[in-house]
């Protein structure tokens, strides 16, 4: 929390609060989640008499089993209940009532079979902050549009024209941390950041001044995520919600470039955006901007960190993985042109299957976060209207039913398709997540020229997870890295 949010928090009935800050906090940040469900919940105390709901604790009044989420970690929180009441159960977290599911069926019953039943929710602070015409937070024939236009700027055909322009990206980050001790992490979030750029905005924004300033905006509105939502000046969210109005005023200002310039035939999706015959406003382009970049960078970051800490740990694998990766590379000896090209990226299949592994294994989006639009019954129990309904992937690709000694790292698992619904690092059903074949092919591009031409070594001592919200090896997973003697 900032300076002046305490300050404000504590001049208010000091001694009181001084001693239930931590609860304030958190009530702060229930009040903007949850005020809808909790208004529904008595409506749907009848109906519940109809079926039981599943088993599991609610935990104390109002803050249910929150501190008891906070206190061990999200990883062991689900899997004990999940040990303990079975694949389905309740619980009651940062003030929601919640039903938690951890079967491949159930998750798809949610997010595929009955996805209408179940509507996307989020805090209302991050709805502010990313934009309420965001991807994120539609349902129905809008969501449906958006999608449309992202998946078009997003699918296979479009991607494969990106190629060069992500392995000019990927070349010139790895030569900057050439002989540094790096933290993964923050370097691989610059990398996947400018990567979502080139993808929105096209190779001949990316050197634009007013890119540097969108970049430097955006940080300015990611420090705000996580803070306490009071708009006061001085606030580290009131600093947030003026770097979020600039950004729109930046989309604005390249829409309006672009709209001069006459530039239709770009394959960027801002392009796609501004299409005409689909009409959205400015407004719902800013927010769907802002809102691909959020979904875009941190994800794909955390997964990155996650396969160099995997692959450092496994000397086998990465000698497996550089192997494959240098094959291609000989490939192109005496070719006049030795640029990556989308067909090399499909001669990949062992380094594909170590990224499949890794986003099992660290399932760095645990879960997903619905909410029941009305009273549903599943297997016997009732979901009550307004309850949050919560995916647990990580549940899933952790339970050895689905996959056979999931604490292990075993690329070769992913030699045969895993079983239906078992695997969902992108997520499932309509709000899939349509970035997927671009977030794989930076990962490949970024692999090939890691393995083929730097050597790293891990330099941290300490081991073990933290979440910021994703799952991410602890400080970022610190790293040397280093140019091979060998490597042209
Ligand atoms: C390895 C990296 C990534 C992972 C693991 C990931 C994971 C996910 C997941 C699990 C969802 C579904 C969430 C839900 O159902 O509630 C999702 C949605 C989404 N992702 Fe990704 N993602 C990644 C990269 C990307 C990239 C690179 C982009 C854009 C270029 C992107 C854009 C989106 C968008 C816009 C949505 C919302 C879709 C909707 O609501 O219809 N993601 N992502």
């Amino acid at each position: 929390m900032d300076m002046l949010s305490l300050i404000i928090i504590i001049l208010i009935p000091i001694s009181l609060l001084f001693l239930l800050l931590p609860f304030l906090r958190l009530l702060i940040l229930l009040s903007t989640a949850c005020t809808t469900s909790k208004r529904r919940r008595n409506k749907s105390s009848a109906a519940a008499a109809a079926a039981p709901l599943p088993p599991g604790s609610m935990g104390y009044p109002y803050v249910g089993e929150t501190f008891q989420l906070y206190s061990d970690n999200p990883i062991n929180f689900f899997a004990d209940r999940q040990n303990k009441y079975g694949p389905i159960f309740k619980t009651h977290i940062l003030g929601c009532p919640c039903i938690m599911v951890s079967s491949p069926e159930a998750a798809k019953f949610v997010l595929v079979t009955k996805a209408a039943l179940f509507k996307p929710t989020f805090p209302a602070s991050k709805e502010r902050m990313l934009g309420p015409q965001a991807i994120f937070f539609q349902q129905g024939d809008y969501h449906a549009r958006l999608r449309r236009l992202l998946l078009r700027a997003f699918m296979p055909e479009a991607t494969r024209g990106k190629v060069a322009g992500i392995e000019h990206l990927a070349v010139s980050a790895l030569s900057s941390w050439d002989g540094h001790t790096i933290n993964t992490y923050q370097q691989m979030k610059i990398y996947a950041f400018n990567v979502a750029l080139l993808s929105i905005f096209g190779k001949d924004e990316m050197s634009s001044c007013i890119i540097e300033e969108l970049k430097q905006c955006y940080y300015t509105l990611e420090k705000g995520y996580n803070s306490m939502p009071i708009n006061l000046p001085g606030t580290l969210f009131h600093k947030s919600m003026k770097a979020r109005q600039q950004l729109g005023q930046i989309v604005a200002d390249i829409l309006s470039s672009r709209r001069r310039k006459g530039n239709v035939e770009a394959s960027d999706l801002l392009a796609s955006f501004m299409d005409s015959k689909e009409a959205l406003t400015d407004a719902q382009i800013a927010d769907n901007i802002i809102g691909v970049i959020f979904a875009a960078r941190d994800t794909t970051a955390s997964v990155l960190t996650w396969i160099l800490k995997y692959l450092a740990e496994n000397p086998n694998l990465l000698k497996a993985v550089t192997e494959e990766q240098m094959e291609i590379i000989k490939c192109k000896e005496g070719a006049e042109d030795k640029a990556l090209t989308w067909a090399d990226t499909k001669r990949m299949p062992f380094t594909c299957r170590v990224i499949q592994e890794t986003m099992r294994v660290a399932s760095i989006l645990s879960f997903t976060f619905r909410e029941a639009v009305e009273d549903v019954e599943y297997q016997g129990y009732l979901i009550p209207k307004g309850w949050k309904v919560l995916p647990l992937f990580r549940n899933i690709h952790h339970c050895a039913d689905n996959f056979s000694d999931p604490e292990k790292f075993d690329p070769s698992r992913f030699e045969l398709p895993p079983k239906p619904n078992t695997f969902m690092p992108f997520g499932s059903g309509t709000h899939a997540c349509p970035g997927n074949e671009l977030a794989k092919l930076e990962m490949l591009v970024l692999l090939h020229h890691l393995t083929t031409k730097y050597r790293w070594s891990l330099s941290g001592s300490e081991t073990g997870i933290q979440f910021g919200p994703f799952a991410l090896p602890r400080d970022g997973l610190p790293i040397r890295l280093s140019r091979k003697a060998n490597a042209n």
